[in-house]
């Protein structure tokens, strides 16, 4: 892992195991009603779900997911997205939450457990060389991801290779701006505020 993709999982890991001490970015269930999510379905989830949720916007506001579909949730935290998405698919589709912090891993997985869904499958794993076979995915989400990723061709590369032809990818993210300097740009750790 070079040192940018280590501050960023050394963040994203103090997120999952302590979401009250983020207070640099937009958290939690507000965070997600701010962004559009249905506030009943976002209160329908476990609190583990909700409270280490860091996307920035709402991918499923981009296209509807139908039954028996196959989702990829790339970075998926602790996982708001793959199971809104499991919801969505039922039991005949599947969703994979990949994420490159194993404690957000387990935190998915709990949650998955505690609304007692069978059809996710949570693995570690980088975006930029996905443990997903190719061409088996109908929609990729993704959220808040593609800024914090190192080598985002080698990511987009990796998304068509698991997308099926005709599958589509529908991410919410953030850009870089111009105020930003090339000091603040160049420094271990800010890569992730
Ligand atoms: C801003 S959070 C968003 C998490 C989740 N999508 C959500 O909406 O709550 C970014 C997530 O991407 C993961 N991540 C960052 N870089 C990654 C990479 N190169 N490969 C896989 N996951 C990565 C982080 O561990 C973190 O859980």
């Amino acid at each position: 892992m070079n040192p940018v993709e280590a501050a960023v999982a050394e963040r994203f890991a103090a997120l999952a195991v302590n979401p009250i001490g983020e207070r640099r970015f937009p958290i939690g269930p507000s965070s997600a009603k701010r962004l559009g999510y249905p506030p009943a379905e976002i209160d329908a989830l476990p609190l583990g779900a909700t409270e280490s949720f860091a996307g920035v916007g709402n991918p499923f506001a981009l296209g509807e997911l139908h039954i028996g579909q196959f989702v990829l949730d790339l970075g998926c935290g602790a996982g708001l997205d793959s199971l809104l998405a499991a919801q969505r698919v039922g039991p005949s589709g599947r969703v994979t939450g990949i994420d490159l912090v194993p404690a957000m891993v387990a935190k998915a997985k709990a949650n998955a457990a505690a609304l007692g869904l069978t059809n996710t499958d949570f693995r570690e794993g980088r975006a930029d060389a996905l443990p997903v076979a190719s061409g088996i995915i109908d929609v990729v989400v993704s959220n808040g991801v593609f800024n914090l990723c190192v080598d985002k061709p080698a990511v987009l590369a990796e998304l068509f290779r698991v997308l099926r032809p005709g599958g589509r990818l529908q991410m919410a993210d953030i850009l870089l701006e111009p105020h930003v300097s090339p000091e603040e740009l160049a420094g271990k750790g800010e890569w992730s505020d």
